[in-house]
């Protein structure tokens, strides 16, 4: 699970728009998710573009699947789209607001061409419904092979 810039202010940066829940909250109700689905999670954030992309590299061997909410990365880092698409994973993209319903510049990510999908606007629990997805697909794939 990667969060992207800024997401360790949750809580208190613009609480009208994300809400009041903390990264905090949001990683331990996940880590109780994960486990009722049978499946472990670990979580990273970082506000730095470098850092993200040496955990999806690490992630090669050691992970199925990645969620990742880039924050603003999502509408500029041909670098982390590169980087998720140079990986053979699972990849969710997941925003807690609707990018879609906001400024014109967040209408675009250049990140969800190199995902299976993309989570938008349901504030936590669009990590909630990613992981789902996730581990749903993870065991669709499991019967096919
Ligand atoms: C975000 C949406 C982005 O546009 C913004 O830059 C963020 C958070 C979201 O979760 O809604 O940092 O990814």
């Amino acid at each position: 699970m990667l969060h992207g810039p800024n997401l360790n202010l949750l809580g208190e940066r613009e609480t009208n728009v994300y809400g009041a829940v903390t990264l905090e909250e949001i990683n331990k109700q996940l880590t109780e998710q994960a486990e009722e689905l049978g499946a472990s999670v670990e979580f990273f954030q970082s506000n730095h573009e470098g850092e993200l992309i040496d955990k999806i590299h690490q992630a090669r061997d050691r992970f199925d699947a990645i969620i990742i909410n880039p924050g603003a990365l999502t509408h500029y880092s041909y670098a982390l789209r590169d980087a998720l698409s140079a990986v053979s994973l699972l990849v969710i993209e997941v925003h807690l607001s609707n990018i879609y319903a906001r400024e014109e510049w967040r209408h675009r990510s250049v990140i969800a061409p190199v995902v299976q999908g993309q989570i938008s606007g349901f504030g936590p629990l669009s990590y909630s419904l990613a992981l789902t997805a996730a581990c749903e697909l993870l065991k669709e794939g499991a019967k096919q092979r």
